[in-house]
């Protein structure tokens, strides 16, 4: 029990709720006692003295700024630098490198990291694409990199990351493309920033652009998903590869019937569109 805070299993479902009506995170019971570390913040921040007060006001007609904060405070995300490598080999090998030719000749080429949390994936994809392709910056390439967190977007969008957490960046990179900001913290910097654009979005929501991609990244989010939004948003992910495109998900996440929405796979967490 965090302090004098009244918390109780009502309170808690509620949240279970919430966290699926607005972003289709499902909360497990044994999430109970998580939420309630993860809310107590926001809880004393507002002047409440219960949880059951909070959520009121989360859920009055002035409480949408509580309820977006509510909803981020209840998002893990931990990331990192080139998380789980092989990922980005691949993207190298299999999807840069084919394409660096028509790249040059003018080809449209897209790559989305759909739940960036705080832009390390986006920013890995983004000097995967420079190591191949130099002056990508000069051709239609893009990455897009999203989140329901808009308070992780705003990191992501900064380029600016404390030392420590730059670890997972080879020195080599970091030389090329991380400049001191301050005593702790690195900033990209040069042609590689004209690359990624970072923006809040609910990936269970619309999704407010048209284009296709060469390249989706969906790792370690689907985890908070039931299987009902799982299995659609594997279908409305696939609607938005380019033929032969790939869809990444994280080591223990798994798309259970890719065949039916016309992917198959080229090993355990790697598919591609079919033609
Ligand atoms: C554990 S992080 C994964 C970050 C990165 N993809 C990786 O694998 O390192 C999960 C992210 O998913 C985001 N998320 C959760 N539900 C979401 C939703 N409905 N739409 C978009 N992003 C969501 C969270 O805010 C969080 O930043």
């Amino acid at each position: 029990m965090e302090d004098n805070l009244l918390y109780s299993d009502a309170d808690f479902r509620r949240v279970q709720n919430i966290a699926m009506r607005e972003a289709g995170i499902w909360l497990q019971d044994t999430k109970r006692d998580l939420v309630e570390s993860r809310l107590a913040r926001i809880v004393r921040g507002n002047g409440c003295k219960s949880y059951a007060e909070l959520l009121n006001l989360a859920e009055s007609s002035g409480g949408s700024e509580i309820l977006t904060k509510l909803v981020f405070a209840i998002t893990t995300n931990v990331t990192n630098f080139f998380r789980e490598k092989v990922h980005f080999d691949h993207l190298q090998a299999e999807v840069i490198a084919p394409a660096a030719g028509a790249i040059r000749k003018g080809k449209r080429f897209r790559v989305w990291s759909s739940a960036c949390s705080s832009g390390q994936e986006g920013w890995s994809m983004a000097m995967s694409v420079m190591t191949v392709i130099p002056d990508a910056s000069q051709y239609d390439v893009k990455i897009l990199g999203t989140d329901i967190n808009a308070d992780m977007v705003k990191i992501a969008r900064s380029g600016s990351y404390r030392r420590q957490d730059t670890d997972g960046i080879p020195e080599v990179l970091k030389k090329k493309w991380l400049l001191p900001a301050s005593d702790d913290h690195l900033v990209f910097s040069g042609d590689i920033c004209a690359l990624p654009t970072f923006n809040p979005m609910n990936l269970n929501g619309e999704w407010p652009f048209r284009g296709t991609f060469d390249a989706i990244f969906c790792r370690n989010v689907v985890i908070y998903f039931d299987a009902k939004t799982k299995a659609r948003l594997w279908e409305r992910l696939s609607g938005r590869l380019n033929p032969g495109g790939f869809i990444y998900v994280g080591h223990s996440e798994r798309i259970g019937d890719p065949l039916s929405c016309g992917l198959e796979p080229v090993s355990s967490t790697i598919y591609r569109k079919i033609r």
